[in-house]
């Protein structure tokens, strides 16, 4: 139990609105006792770094290039730097907000059970990059987003909240993502109030709240 506000890391890479809308819903007191101590970007022009400012919000940038090792950190290098990046902060919870970034086994084992991930598909259909493009072109009938612990295996962890939205005859991947972005901004505020409540067990696979 966290008897002090739970310190949240959001990493980044683009448009940010998760990454605003849980802001925004922590100021408004729908997630409780919790703040945004740092928006994490790959990438210095993702534009969600304007909109975390906007809010006051601290702010950094960690791009793949080293200047130090004139190359591109590997996978296991940059995770090693996102580990001391948010060392100081102290995060009680990471909730990646479109971070176009696989993580490393290491780092998923070191804030186990602490690194939420929001997808845009109702996962295990539809993993990967291109969801709603996938989406489409299988047919499907129902869609939706999918908040889930991360593990090891890409798009894979154990399920928190997820909601579903209608797919429409004629939906374009443009109009299906607006419906499905409007669920996981609800989506994510239930899933972090879910894991800070501290009240919930992963049994196998399944989050479930404890005593039920
Ligand atoms: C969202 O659709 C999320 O599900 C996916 O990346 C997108 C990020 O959008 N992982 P935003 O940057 O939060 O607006």
């Amino acid at each position: 139990m966290i008897n002090r506000k739970a310190r949240i890391v959001v990493p980044i890479s683009g448009r940010g609105s998760n990454m605003t809308a849980i802001a925004d819903n922590i100021a408004a007191g729908l997630i409780h006792d919790a703040k945004i101590v740092l928006v994490l970007s790959n990438k210095d022009d993702a534009p969600g770094l304007k909109l975390a400012a906007d809010r006051g919000l601290k702010t950094a940038v960690l791009p793949v290039y080293s200047e130090s090792l004139g190359r591109k950190m590997t996978r296991e290098e940059y995770d090693e730097q996102l580990a001391q990046v948010l060392t100081p902060y102290e995060p009680d919870l990471i909730c990646l907000a479109g971070f176009m970034r696989i993580l490393s086994a290491p780092f998923v084992q070191k804030y186990r059970n602490r690194i939420l991930n929001i997808h845009p598909s109702l996962l295990p259909a539809f993993p990967g990059e291109d969801a709603h493009r996938d989406v489409l072109a299988y047919g499907a009938k129902v869609s939706g987003c999918t908040v889930h612990i991360v593990d090891e295996e890409v798009d894979h962890g154990p399920i928190v909240v997820q909601r579903s939205v209608p797919v429409f005859d004629g939906d374009t991947k443009d109009k299906l993502a607006e419906r499905v972005l409007f669920e996981e901004h609800i989506a994510y505020t239930d899933a972090i109030n879910l894991v800070l409540s501290d009240n919930y067990e992963v049994v196998d696979r399944r989050f479930q709240m404890k005593g039920l």
